[in-house]
């Protein structure tokens, strides 16, 4: 448990010098395609360093007990920090981090993403030439679990992930509003 907690902070401390790092990060790099994990159907890539990207916000599902981390490419943490998400501008990059909930180990009202319970990583990708075809200008994207399947078949790719941002389609398809830094 302790050496749990440990890890934990270790690896909180080394996500900020990792976001405080790649602030100056050129667009080139963040462009960077991984030719590890494949790319879906709809010919998206996993973008290569969306490790090091920086948060725009976080949400909890109640209903099916999970914690996501909604994270941005320089892109879009610039458009973010702007407030100028309506629309994001192209070229923008939100990705979605997935976990299982778990209790804190040493402070159990604390809800926290369960390291060892990864769901999925699913990422908008925003070029409203490329992608006008499905209507939204957003490539939609998700890789499964630690392996990184991609998910989805050709037909309802799109569709599953449009029909459920219906609701936001006002806020340019995105339902998160990003934090704001004092
Ligand atoms: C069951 C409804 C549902 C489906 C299906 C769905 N989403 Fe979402 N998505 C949401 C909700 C609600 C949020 C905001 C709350 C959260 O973060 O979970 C969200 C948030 C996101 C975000 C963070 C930006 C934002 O809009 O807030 C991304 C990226 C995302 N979804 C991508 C996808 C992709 C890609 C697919 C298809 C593979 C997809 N979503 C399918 C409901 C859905």
């Amino acid at each position: 448990m302790k050496n749990n907690k440990i890890k934990q902070i270790l690896a909180a401390s080394v996500l900020v010098s990792a976001l405080s790092l790649t602030q100056g990060c050129t667009q080139k790099s963040v462009e960077k395609r991984t030719t590890k994990v494949k790319a879906n159907l709809n010919g998206i890539s996993l973008p290569e360093n969306y490790k090091d990207w920086r948060v725009i916000s976080a949400s909890h599902r109640i209903d099916n007990k999970t914690m996501r981390i909604i994270l941005g490419n320089d892109i879009a943490i610039k458009a973010s920090r702007a407030g100028q998400t309506n629309p994001w501008p192209n070229g923008a990059i939100l990705g979605k981090l997935v976990y299982k909930q778990k209790q804190e180990d040493n402070w159990p009202t604390a809800i926290a993403p369960n390291p060892d319970k990864f769901i999925h990583a699913e990422f908008m990708f925003k070029d409203d030439k490329r992608f006008a075809n499905n209507g939204t200008g957003w490539g939609w994207a998700r890789w499964l679990g630690d392996k990184q399947v991609p998910y989805g078949d050709k037909n309802d790719i799109n569709q599953s992930c449009i029909s459920c941002h219906t609701p936001v389609k006002g806020k340019d398809w995105v339902y998160t509003t990003p934090i704001k830094l004092p």
